[in-house]
């Protein structure tokens, strides 16, 4: 029987550092209320020495293997989600392959921003559909601290650090699995959200370049208007694709970006509070590593069991945008 992806571990790794409100009051020209009351963050997790990309890769890697019972040797992919990787070669999921001892896995990074965890969960999707016997670990991890401007309050006081994993086999279940993925891009939007600086065009030390390109740049506002648009219209999509209604989900799992594109995609879909999973104010945006991070949280809760309708909804840089309809 071809079904499709199911998840079958979870796992989660954030740096132990705490950086508060009020702590970037101290940085910039910030107050504890704006970041409060314009994202709903209070803190986000900072990597420390010794942390790094794919060492919270790897921690949420083992956690998620240990839950779903599955040894290092049987995993035949590594997919990692990430615009922050350790170096630009070689990727995230090799340095996560060897740690892991994962000695039969292929394994590549997955570029798609915010995105990248269910852009990766849709690859693994296909695979799962051909052979469902493969099991394939989904990650997604950032150190979006490294490429903050600390002096740029517009995003300094959003991002931060952190890994999710999740091991992906076939269901062998019609009722339970991955029911669609929806992928986007526009890339004639691309200049609204970037980080130009220590690619290929602009390397570093090269002088053409303004310093402020080698970090995050955003235009807030239509980042904004463009990801409530998108996040409503993917998940209908998803809901519509499968005969469904907004009534029949269990929770949605939103990328956690600001309280309110969140509160904004739950008024649309008609939802109450307890359907939207939210820890944002906990870390902040930690890009693809978000929705990893949020489903961990959400089993450790009793929020996810067997059987419950989950629905994934990103937006990020390029932009991208997705939806993953899961009966778990
Ligand atoms: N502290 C205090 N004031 C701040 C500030 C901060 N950290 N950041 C911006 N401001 C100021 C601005 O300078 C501006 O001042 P002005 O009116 O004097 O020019 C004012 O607050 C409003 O700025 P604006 O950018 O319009 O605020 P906003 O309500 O749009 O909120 C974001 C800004 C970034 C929080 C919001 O636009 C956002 O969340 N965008 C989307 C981010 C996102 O979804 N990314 C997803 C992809 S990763």
């Amino acid at each position: 029987m071809k079904t499709g992806a199911l998840i079958i571990g979870l796992g989660a790794a954030l740096p132990s550092r705490r950086l508060t409100n009020q702590e970037l009051e101290k940085l910039v020209d910030t107050s504890d209320e704006w970041i409060t009351q314009r994202t709903g963050i209070k803190e986000r997790r900072i990597v420390g020495p010794g942390e790094s990309n794919s060492k919270l890769a790897v921690k949420a890697a083992r956690q998620a293997l240990e839950r779903a019972g599955i040894s290092p040797e049987e995993l035949d992919l590594i997919i990692v989600g990430t615009l922050t990787p350790d170096y630009l070669m070689p990727s995230v999921a090799v340095l996560v392959q060897k740690e892991l001892g994962a000695h039969r896995a292929g394994a590549f990074d997955l570029s798609a921003t915010c995105s990248g965890f269910i852009y990766g969960l849709a690859v693994a999707d296909q695979f799962v559909r051909v052979d469902p016997e493969r099991k394939i670990l989904v990650i997604g991890s950032e150190v979006l601290s490294k490429k903050v401007n600390w002096q740029d309050r517009t995003t300094c006081v959003l991002f931060g650090d952190g890994a999710g994993a999740a091991v992906v086999t076939g269901s062998y279940n019609e009722n339970r699995g991955l029911l669609s993925a929806h992928l986007h891009a526009d890339g004639s939007l691309w200049h609204l959200l970037t980080l130009k600086g220590c690619g290929s065009l602009y390397p570093p030390c090269g002088d053409e370049l303004p310093l402020e390109e080698y970090y995050i740049r955003m235009q807030g506002r239509e980042v904004f208007k463009n990801a409530v648009r998108a996040m409503e219209t993917v998940a209908l999509e998803a809901l519509s694709a499968n005969d469904l209604s907004p009534e029949d989900i269990d929770l949605v799992v939103p990328h956690q970006a600001n309280i309110r594109i969140i509160e904004y995609l739950r008024e649309r879909l008609g939802l109450p509070r307890e359907k939207v999973f939210v820890n944002l104010h906990k870390y902040g945006n930690t890009s693809a590593a978000s929705i990893p991070i949020a489903l961990a949280e959400a089993q450790e809760e009793g929020r996810l069991n067997p059987g419950d309708l989950v629905l994934m909804v990103a937006f990020g840089g390029g932009f991208t945008w997705a939806s993953a309809l899961m009966r778990w």
